[in-house]
């Protein structure tokens, strides 16, 4: 614990703005290919970070501004983990945001997010705080592939 940034963690802080989006999906995906992905495991893992970076736009900093922190490490030599946290307005009732079709974005949100997040991943843990913001940590398990095989 002396030296945090000996645990092979990489950081990506950014503007909370939807012009940054494509580097939060591209830093997911370059971190992600240590682990060899499959297609489909890569796409999953985009828009699971995706969905909670735009979530950190949309909802936590409502009227702009703020920053997005994205840390990802590897546990356990198979499993990739991103944790997504803002310091905006919070979630009142996790548990209720966290249903599908749960929102309070009115007519063009969905309310799929976490749904999209947890259908794409192995494990979501959510935690928030009002006024303080939320830590979205998705975790996914990364199958090795036998040598020059296709799974
Ligand atoms: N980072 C966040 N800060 C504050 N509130 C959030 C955050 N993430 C999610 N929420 C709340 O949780 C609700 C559900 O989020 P979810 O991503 O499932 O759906 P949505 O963003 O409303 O719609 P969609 O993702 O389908 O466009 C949001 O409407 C919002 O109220
Ligand atoms: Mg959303």
């Amino acid at each position: 614990m002396s030296n945090r940034a000996s645990d092979g963690r990489v950081k990506l802080e950014l503007p909370a703005s939807s012009i940054n989006e494509g580097f939060a999906r591209v830093f997911a995906a370059a971190f992600a290919a240590r682990l060899d992905p499959t297609i489909e495991e890569m796409a999953d893992i985009k828009t699971a970070v995706s969905e909670a970076v735009t979530n950190a736009i949309v909802h936590a900093y409502p009227n702009g501004g703020g920053t997005i922190y994205i840390t990802a490490r590897v546990i356990g030599g198979d499993t990739l983990e991103f944790v997504i946290r803002d310091k905006g307005c919070g979630i009142m009732d996790v548990k209720q945001a966290m249903e599908p079709m749960f929102t309070t974005g009115g007519e063009e949100r969905s309310g799929m997010g976490f749904t999209i997040m947890q259908s794409f991943m192995d494990k979501v843990t959510v935690s928030s705080q009002l006024g303080k913001g939320t830590r979205v940590r998705l975790v996914k398990r990364i199958a090795p592939r036998a040598a020059g095989g296709k799974k």
